[in-house]
């Protein structure tokens, strides 16, 4: 949680993702190498890495856009999100080399500069069959590029979660021009109708999956907090939260997370100072709260990281009233002490 540079540490866990991922990764290659060998046995090896590349990063590319969806369905889905970093750099890696492979094997040989050739050397943009394709894989490749550089956490504290994640959010863009570089380039001469489905097929179980679980995000935001007394909002019965786990709200603007624990009720801030990850689907271990993310741990009287990280959330005012839980939606500044509300008899 340090704000200056800090090269990146391997722990257990990171190493135990990277293994998973270079395994699968072997084996995605080892299919498609195969596959292309069988059936285009005169392939050469320059087409065979530029397509195996290709093949990759694109696979890559579906399972980091499906990976958040997943965990909100299930949280056994959550191990594959603490490093999805790791496979977006993986990801790009891939596909800077299918890139520099085609522009070398397909823009050097002429008098102009191969980057402009890219550009230059088909302006033939109203066949669609012969649509300029690879301009749209090199401004995805240009998106992916900015957002490896600037995966680290040194770039997410120096430009602000906020603007990290919006840039980060590009990856949709960079998805849409690499779909639109596929159709309207290797499947205007593909006849096989398998690449269409795998094309088609991924995009539909993307779409249909990040539509499903907003839409699930907007019913559960409108079922939430329905009476109002002074300024105190009802949220929940207390018995509705699982000891140790939180109640998410949101109250007009504010996102927030309504922990119960040690028969007492404490609400901060959902969104995660790390990178806006739900702390409300995360629980209290050893007493704090813990994002489900990457295990960014905050108090939850005060919204403050454990000493020596200095990370704040804003905290909200509760009450319990007979078993209802009551939260006052203005939010206090992020950091101060709260006193948690205690459930009538409760011993703690
Ligand atoms: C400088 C950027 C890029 C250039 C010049 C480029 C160029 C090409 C070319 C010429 C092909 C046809 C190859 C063939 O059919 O043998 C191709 C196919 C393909 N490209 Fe790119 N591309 C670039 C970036 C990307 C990126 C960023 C991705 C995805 C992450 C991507 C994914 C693909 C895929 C999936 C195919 C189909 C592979 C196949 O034929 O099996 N490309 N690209
Ligand atoms: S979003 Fe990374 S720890 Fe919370």
């Amino acid at each position: 949680m340090g704000v200056s540079y800090q090269a990146i540490l391997w722990n257990k866990s990171k190493k135990r993702y990277d293994l998973w991922m270079s395994l699968f990764i072997i084996l995605v290659l080892a299919v498609f190498v195969l596959a292309q060998m069988t059936l285009h046995p005169s392939i050469t090896i320059e087409t065979l890495i530029i397509r195996a590349t290709a093949f990759t990063a694109i696979t890559l590319l579906h399972i980091i856009l499906i990976i958040g969806p997943l965990c909100r369905l299930d949280s056994r889905f959550l191990p594959l999100l603490y490093n999805r970093r790791h496979l977006g750099v993986t990801m790009f890696l891939f596909a800077l080399v299918h890139g520099l492979f085609c522009i070398i094997q397909f823009h050097t040989l002429g008098d102009t500069n191969p980057i402009a050739s890219v550009f230059l050397s088909n302006q033939n943009y109203q066949e669609i069959s012969e649509f300029p394709f690879q301009i749209l894989g090199f401004l995805a490749l240009v998106i992916l590029l900015l957002m490896a550089a600037t995966s680290h956490d040194f770039w997410l504290k120096n430009l602000t979660p906020r603007i990290w994640k919006g840039l980060h959010m590009a990856v949709y863009i960079a998805y849409a021009l690499v779909v639109g570089h596929v159709a309207l380039g290797t499947l205007q001469y593909e006849s096989k109708p398998l690449y269409w489905v795998m094309l088609l097929g991924g995009f539909v179980v993307i779409a249909g999956l990040q539509i499903f679980t907003g839409l699930r995000e907007v019913k559960r935001l409108r079922s939430t907090s329905e009476k109002t007394k002074d300024k105190f909002v009802k949220v929940c019965n207390f018995d509705d939260i699982e000891d140790s786990r939180a109640k998410i709200v949101t109250i007009g603007s504010e996102n927030i997370a309504v922990f119960r624990y040690d028969g007492q009720i404490s609400a901060v801030s959902n969104l995660c100072r790390h990178q806006l990850g739900p702390l409300g689907e995360g629980k209290i271990v050893d007493g704090c709260i813990t994002c489900p993310w990457h295990g960014y741990q905050y108090f939850p009287h005060n919204g403050q990281s454990p000493p020596p990280f200095n990370e704040k959330l804003k905290t909200y005012e509760v009450n319990i009233r007979g078993n209802d839980v009551w939260v006052d939606p203005k939010p206090k500044p992020p950091g101060t002490f709260i006193q948690p509300a205690k459930l009538e008899g409760s011993a703690s």
